[in-house]
């Protein structure tokens, strides 16, 4: 009786037995896996054009953004509400792609310290994130945030946005020359608590 393992060909036996051809062999059926999973993502409106209201930073969020990313804050909070009741109860409608088209790059983040801020606009009063900001203790006894409370001092650095607008432009965020040139304008004389609170209060509002 002929062993059919032993027929011509790439059988069985032949990659059960040869750890490296049985390697690559497995990498090329993930690679295709995730291709068929990720590729199509690209090509889709629901992720790739902006949600209906929703609008690009105004220079004093975008400011506000950038002190969020330079204080770390994605490494308590995330900006990504799942789609489990848990989370909806908790946190508001879960996140969509289309709603983070003109974040570069996203502030999905995984690690959970704190609450997920997806849908914090709106949630509290500017001067409740003044107060929080400036020391987290003085609203919520036991929170083990840190107090930022030289953002209060700290002035925006305006010279820096219409760079970040242009080059945001370049990957697909329609400011017009207008808003661009306004930029410095707009963010003179403001502290970064603002535009951190700016920033804040905007965060999910699109679906409102
Ligand atoms: C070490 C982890 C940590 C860091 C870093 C951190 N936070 Fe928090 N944050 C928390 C925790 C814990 C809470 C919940 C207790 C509280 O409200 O203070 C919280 C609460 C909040 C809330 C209230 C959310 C809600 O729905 O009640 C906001 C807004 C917030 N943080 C913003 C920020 C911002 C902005 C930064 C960066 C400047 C930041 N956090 C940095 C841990 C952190």
């Amino acid at each position: 009786m002929s062993n059919p393992n032993q027929s011509g060909g790439m059988s069985h036996a032949t990659i059960e037995t040869n750890n490296g051809l049985m390697i690559v062999l497995i990498l090329i059926v993930l690679l295709f896996g995730g291709m068929v999973e990720i590729v199509p993502l690209f090509f889709q409106k629901s992720t790739t054009v902006a949600a209906p209201g929703l609008k690009p930073y105004t220079a004093l969020q975008l400011a506000g953004r950038d002190i969020y990313t330079r204080e770390g804050c994605y490494n308590c909070h995330s900006q990504m509400i799942r789609p489990f009741r848990a989370e909806t109860l908790r946190y508001g409608p879960y996140s969509k792609a289309n709603e983070f088209v003109y974040d570069h790059p996203f502030q999905w983040g995984s690690k959970r310290t704190g609450p997920d801020l997806h849908r914090v606009g709106g949630r509290y009063s500017d001067q409740w994130h003044v107060t929080h900001l400036n020391n987290p203790r003085d609203l919520v006894p036991e929170s083990n945030m840190p107090a930022y409370p030289w953002l209060k001092t700290a002035a925006v650095d305006a010279a820096s946005l219409p760079s970040h607008m242009a080059a945001l432009r370049k990957v697909g965020v329609p400011y017009t020359d207008a808003e661009i040139a306004a930029s410095v304008k707009d963010v003179t004389g403001k502290t970064e608590m603002e535009a951190l609170v700016a920033y804040l209060q905007v965060l999910g509002t699109s679906t409102k």
